[in-house]
């Protein structure tokens, strides 16, 4: 992190002459067991990682914005009072929403700004560099114009830009894993409550994370399109459990298999997902409080083989990944890491095994789909912060 800091302080005083008056950090995540409970109100082990973004900024002397991402070599120009959203540059929309929404709710006067951004977080890697993005800049902008915004309003305007100026109705995982991790531990979300605990990680093991390096093209309307179902398994469930089903976290997997002839075979499919994942995410919570990694690691095979039948949010690439995990020795899980339709797999292994294993995914991935894959240890991390 403290390179990534410096870097942008470089960046700002060569573009703009001046150093940023405010810094902050946030990281990414990786969502190690829990896929696509989070807008059903369900749980979530994930962790803040060893990668994330830096965001700076420097005081105007007009009431125009210009910020720069530094990564891309790339500037736009907004007005502080109306940032409005844009199909070109589109990385910029994620603060341009955020600026909006944090006035909205804080109600303080924008001023014109300089602004800089740039990260270490592989883009299009499923580790979420646009919450880490969004909670960076929603730190900055707040620092900037003297406000403390609470943690939970500054996920939730993170999530309202990925929504309104964004276009992805995502649920609150990635902003509040990037708030709320903790070094050496998992975040354990409820987001029925919102309240995040965190669990140690078994000693002995790390996770390892691998990019396939593939990103299906639709994978908006798909993450839309599935979030759509599970509402509709909600509402069918409300019919016929009663008004007590607010979300799916309500249904149980015993539920599941009892009104299965009730639910229109697709909905029951895709419902079938997240029903299974809570109950996972609650049994693997025990199994981490007892230090056995191993059921843990079945588990996380369970949550893949799950996406893969039932959520079809796999692709034949992490599938490849997951299956060569699997006959790995030191391996203990591995499953598809986020929203999926390609993107990471996160791999659970015994710590002093690491490299060998990482080289053993590598060489067995180009076998089976002829892909470089560079598998790297992830440190969970602190949670995002104000620098300066
Ligand atoms: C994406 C979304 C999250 C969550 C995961 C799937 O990362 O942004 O809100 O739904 O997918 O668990």
């Amino acid at each position: 992190m403290d390179d990534l800091i410096q870097r942008l302080r470089k960046e700002h005083q060569a573009v703009f002459g001046v150093e940023p008056a405010v810094v902050a950090y946030a990281p990414g995540r990786v969502e190690i067991l829990g896929n696509h409970t989070d807008y059903n109100e369900g749980f979530v082990l994930s962790a803040a990682i060893d990668a994330g973004i830096a965001f700076g900024l420097s005081p105007a002397d007009e009431d125009a914005c210009t910020l720069r991402a530094a990564d891309f070599g790339e500037s736009v120009r907004f007005q502080a009072v109306n940032p409005g959203r844009t199909d070109r540059e589109r990385w910029s929309n994620y603060p341009r929403g955020v600026l909006a929404f944090l006035r909205e709710r804080y109600g303080f006067r924008p001023r014109g700004f300089q602004g800089t951004f740039c990260g270490d977080i592989p883009v299009a890697a499923g580790l979420s560099s646009s919450a880490a993005l969004e909670i960076s800049s929603g730190l900055a902008f707040s620092a900037f114009h003297g406000i403390v915004a609470e943690k939970l309003a500054l996920a939730k305007i993170g999530q309202r830009a990925e929504h309104e100026f964004a276009g992805v109705r995502c649920g609150l995982l990635d902003q509040i894993s990037s708030l709320f991790g903790r070094e050496q531990a998992l975040v354990f979300t409820d987001f029925r409550s919102l309240e995040a605990d965190t669990v140690s990680l078994p000693q002995g093991t790390a996770f390892l994370i691998a990019d396939t390096g593939v990103k299906h093209t639709l994978v908006d309307s798909e993450y839309n399109e599935r979030r759509r179902r599970c509402e509709e398994a909600a509402a069918a469930f409300r019919r016929i459990l009663g008004p007590g089903i607010a979300a799916l976290r309500d249904v149980t997997r015993a539920d599941m298999m009892k009104y299965r002839d009730r639910l229109d075979p697709d909905v029951w499919k895709r419902a079938a997902h997240p029903v299974g994942e809570n109950e996972r995410v609650l049994t693997g919570a025990e199994a981490l409080k007892r230090g056995d990694a191993a059921a843990f690691g079945r588990l996380m095979f369970e949550s893949h083989e799950s996406s893969r039948k039932y959520f079809e949010n796999s692709c034949p690439e992490l599938d490849a990944l997951v299956e060569a995990a699997g006959k790995i020795q030191g391996v203990l899980g591995a499953r598809l890491s986020g929203g999926g339709f390609g993107g990471s797999a996160v791999v659970l292994v015994e710590k002093d095994r690491s490299p060998a294993i990482a080289a053993s995914l590598a060489s067995a991935y180009a076998a089976a789909r002829g892909r470089r894959l560079e598998p790297r240890v992830v440190l969970p991390s602190a949670g995002a912060r104000l620098v300066t």
